[in-house]
This record gives structure tokens, sequence and C-alpha cells, in this order.
């Protein structure tokens, strides 16, 4: 059933199994998993495509559960991108490789024990995230999970929207998950229910308002994932609330990552 070439050193070949467009912006697609890769809900891998006989190889967060079959992930299309402007047109049956070496700080195990959880994501930085809630484990370490996701225009909160419907028919995930997810989505450059960046919900009182209390280091923890502006933003927020940056070798209060791909 696999067929796992070694393609290059240490890489493997993968069958696309899906792709889906989700806007002219962006793009998911899923591919075979390998029966011996293993990673952490939240975790990043190397893949790409072999051009001109060499790999091109860019980090892309896993969006599945670490319990799928299937591995999925989520893209931005990047005009002139080297690798997005072509795996944009990959389609089933193609071949994408894959590093299999996932390692990452979007991990709960980079974070201390607290009661709510909570991840900060913009454009594609929801990837690690579709892990992350769909993992039994988040549910058992945290009472609350809330998931922001913040986008310009409203067709671009698709994906995160679906992600959160396929939540709630999943019968045995939803029965676990029960009241702890709550999720919010926001646009910055269209009307739409909820608008505006977390970074100033958490500076004026949306952001308590809306979950019941402000950010706080004894209850909380961040994951956040998004443009190299927004981790700034947002670390500076959690650190200003007295919070220490973890890592999975020393767990702390938040952990960050970038989400950028061209
Ligand atoms: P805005 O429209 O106000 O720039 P981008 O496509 O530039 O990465 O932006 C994706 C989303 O992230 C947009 O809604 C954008 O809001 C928001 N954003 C961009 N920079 C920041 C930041 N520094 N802090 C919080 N949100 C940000």
């Amino acid at each position: 059933m696999q067929s796992l070439n070694i393609a290059h050193n240490g890489l493997v070949e993968l069958d696309v199994l899906s792709v889906k467009h989700w806007t002219n912006k962006t793009f998911s697609f899923s591919l075979e998993r390998p029966n011996s890769l293993r990673f952490r809900s939240g975790e990043f891998v190397m893949i790409g495509l072999i051009v001109k006989n060499k790999p091109l190889l860019r980090a892309y967060s896993i969006a599945s559960a670490s319990w799928e079959s299937k591995l999925d992930f989520y893209s931005i299309k990047v005009e002139n991108g080297p690798l997005t402007s072509k795996l944009q047109n990959v389609s089933v049956g193609q071949k994408v490789v894959l590093r299999p070496k996932p390692v990452g700080t979007l991990v709960l195990d980079a974070l201390l024990p607290a009661k709510r959880l909570i991840l900060f994501s913009t454009g594609t930085g929801i990837a690690p995230f579709a892990s992350i809630i769909r993992d039994p484990e988040t549910y058992e370490k945290f009472d609350k999970v809330i998931l922001t996701h913040t986008c310009r225009k409203t067709d671009e909160l698709g994906y995160g929207k679906a992600l959160i419907q396929e939540i709630n028919s999943d019968e045995l995930l939803s029965e676990f998950i029960g009241t702890k997810l709550l999720s919010i989505s926001t646009t910055t450059r269209d009307s739409s229910n909820l608008t505006g960046r977390l970074t100033d919900w958490l500076k004026d009182g949306r952001f308590s308002d809306f979950t019941g209390s402000k950010l706080d280091p004894s209850k909380d923890r961040v994951m956040i994932c998004g443009s190299i502006e927004m981790l700034k933003d947002h670390k500076a927020i959690c650190e200003e609330s007295g919070m220490i940056e973890g890592s999975n070798s020393k767990p702390g209060h938040f952990v960050i990552e970038k989400a950028f791909v061209d």
C-alpha cells in the first residue's frame, strides 16, 4: 500500500491523497503517512518537491492529529515563491517528498501545567493548532482550550471554520472535548461577526470579556503561530503579563513558531 521510495538521502516520497483550494491564497493537501512516522501534535516536518533533480523543501506544520492515518498540511500560495508556486499545482496521485524528522516547539511538552490553553494564530498559522485541538491529550491537560484565528478577509477563515465543524460532527472527538473548546475567528479587513487583531483584543479588554478572564500566568498557557511581526507583538504581551517562554528542554508559559513558507 505504501510507496516509500527513498527519493534522496533521508527523504521519502509520498502519494498526494487529496488537495483542496480554499482561496486564491491558500490550499490544503493530504499525504499518505509513513507507517514509521511518529510525531507529537503541533510539530513540523520538511516537505517539498524534487526540482531539477534536487529537493526543494520547506518547514510545514502537520495539521492532522497524531492518531490519524494521513498527514494534512495547510499552505499559503506565494506568487513566484520557489516552492508554493509549484506545490499549489500538485494533484492526487502525484508525489511530495518528506524528511521524516518531526520537530518543533508548539507542543504540549513545552508548557507547564495550567487550566487554560490559548492558541493564537493568523493566516496559515492555524495549521499546528488543527493538530493540537484534535488531540485528546490536550483536553486531558487543560480545562479550557481557546483557539483564535485572525485573517484579513472572511473567506480566509473557511479552513478554520470547516475544522471546527468537522470536530463538532465527529461523535467520539466532540464527546471527549465537550464544552472545553472555544473558537474565536476574527477578520481585520472585512466586516464580520468579530473583527480586529487579537493583540488589540488583549490590550483593550475584548479578550477578557469574551473568554472570561485576562491573560494570567498562574492559569494560562499560550501557543502563538503567525508572521514574524505577529509573533513579536504577541510575545511582548505574554512577557508583559509575566509569562516566560518555554522550550522542549525547559517548559514554560508560552511558546512561539513562525508560520512562513515561500
Ligand atoms: P491586519 O490586516 O491588521 O494587518 P498577514 O497576511 O499580513 O500575515 O496578516 C494575517 C492577519 O494577521 C491579518 O488579519 C493581520 O491584520 C494580522 N496581523 C498582522 N500583523 C499582526 C501583528 N503584528 N499582530 C497581530 N495581528 C497581526
